[in-house]
């Protein structure tokens, strides 16, 4: 009988990517995928720290998985990512979970392979303090349809002051130029992906490392010229280290650049931004935005916003709302701040209390839902790439790249097909429009 894994992920996109890898170990080693845990010979988590609520339901699915391995021994349960690299973490859990069969830390993930094979039942921790240099002979088994994630740079130097990330995941390091292109031609080639998204933690610094003169736009210049059927995103930035080069870059290579844009501003106040090491102020923020909408008048932006940052006061919080109301966001993705133990805000003085910050997230939910009628009417007389996807009714919809859905003339189109639609109408919350080409 095939033996089965079962990989459950958590966070962000770099770790949807990780279990790629995890997966592509576990096939080699002869595995095949699980539906369900209670079938799987092995269980992997692949664990996020970014914020305190990741880690307490981590922790439970883990403890879950005791009665799994209490029917059958021979089960493996191996925990991973960003949560296991925290100083203390391994040793905790083993104390808490003593059933479990390995641990291993973000630096050496792509030496599971190995582990699991030598592994004789006994618990075992292994995590690196450091990482070590890129390996490029990883299999990967990709799960993500239509969308292909491609590593371009691991780590971060930055040190935002509330973030546990350059913590668990070492210092910047950038794949090579070559090394990137030859993978993102072998995707081409299997012609199957619509998008190729580069992941980094800031792509925007992607290079530096190489001290060469080398930048994100030299990466991206040598990726245009790929001949395929797939446009290019990236994931995610920093708004410091955004260029106006680079949007230019973007605004001249459109056949080949998606122009949803993700740009992080975590907060419209000057002052916490200062204080959360971002290094930039919400001025140089709203020009970057100013210079997008001028440059690319079709972008769509999405942003990170977290609110109850220690010290954030009534007027700093109405700063952000204020920025939101003028930058025109697709999309918010808000967070209540978390204590990460180790990063400096956790000791920063005047912590906002759980009351204040769920208050404020809930104000810039009902922000953003009240300007999403301003957002959707934005849209119309522009014209979108879109996919054709079939509605809830059996009717097809498109929907565009930030998953806005645009009623068609039904009847006509094949799901799956990317089309343009030019937006013809707001009614009642809904666009309408025509396929144009
Ligand atoms: N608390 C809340 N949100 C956080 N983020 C990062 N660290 C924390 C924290 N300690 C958010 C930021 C980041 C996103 C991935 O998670 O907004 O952009
Ligand atoms: Fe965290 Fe800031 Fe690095 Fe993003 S840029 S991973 S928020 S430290």
């Amino acid at each position: 009988m095939e033996k089965k894994y079962f990989i459950e992920t958590f966070g962000c996109q770099m770790n949807v990517h990780d279990s790629e890898k995890i997966a592509g170990m576990l096939r080699d080693l002869g595995y095949v995928e699980g539906k369900t845990k209670s079938e799987a010979d092995i269980i992997v988590f692949n664990t996020c720290c970014i914020r305190e609520t990741a880690e307490t339901k981590i922790m439970a699915k883990i403890g879950d998985t005791k009665a799994l391995k209490r029917a059958n021994p021979n089960l493996l349960v191996v925990v991973c990512g960003c949560m296991t690299q925290q100083k203390g973490m391994a040793e905790l859990l083993k104390k808490r979970f003593p059933f479990l069969s390995l641990v291993i830390g973000t630096h050496n993930l792509e030496e599971m392979e190995e582990y699991i094979k030598e592994h004789n039942k006994k618990f075992r921790a292994v995590v690196w303090d450091n990482e070590k240099a890129i390996r490029e002979d990883i299999k990967m088994y990709r799960t993500s349809d239509d969308n292909a994630w491609v590593n371009i740079m691991y780590g971060c130097n930055n040190f935002c002051t509330y973030c546990i990330v350059p913590y668990v995941r070492g210092r910047e390091r950038s794949r090579k130029i070559e090394d990137i292109a030859q993978e993102v031609e072998n995707l081409a080639k299997e012609n199957k992906y619509k998008m190729v998204t580069l992941l980094g933690q800031n792509v925007n610094s992607y290079g530096n490392d190489f001290k060469d003169g080398t930048n994100f736009v030299t990466l991206l210049k040598r990726l245009c010229e790929i001949k395929g059927n797939f446009k290019i995103s990236f994931m995610s930035s920093h708004p410091k280290d955004f260029s106006f080069e680079l949007i230019d870059f973007i605004a001249s290579h459109q056949d080949k650049m998606s122009i949803n844009l993700h740009l992080p501003v975590q907060s419209g106040s000057d002052e916490i931004l200062k204080r959360m090491n971002r290094r930039y102020t919400s001025a140089h923020y709203k020009e970057l935005v100013d210079y997008i909408y001028k440059k690319i008048p079709n972008a769509t932006l999405s942003t990170d916003i977290i609110v109850g940052f220690p010290g954030e006061t009534e007027k700093d919080f109405e700063d952000t709302l204020d920025l939101v109301k003028y930058c025109k966001f697709a999309s918010i993705f808000g967070f209540v701040y978390s204590k990460r133990q180790g990063t400096p805000a956790s000791t920063f003085e005047n912590q906002v209390s759980a009351k204040v910050k769920k208050e404020r997230i809930t104000r810039l939910f009902e922000l953003e839902h009240s300007l999403q009628k301003e957002t959707l009417k934005n849209y119309v007389g522009k014209t979108y790439d879109a996919t054709i996807v079939k509605g809830d009714k059996g009717d097809e919809l498109a929907k565009t790249h930030f998953n806005k859905l645009i009623r068609i003339d039904a009847g006509n189109y094949e799901i799956g097909r990317e089309v343009s639609v030019l937006v013809e109408k707001l009614d009642n919350d809904l666009l309408y429009g025509k396929v144009v080409g």
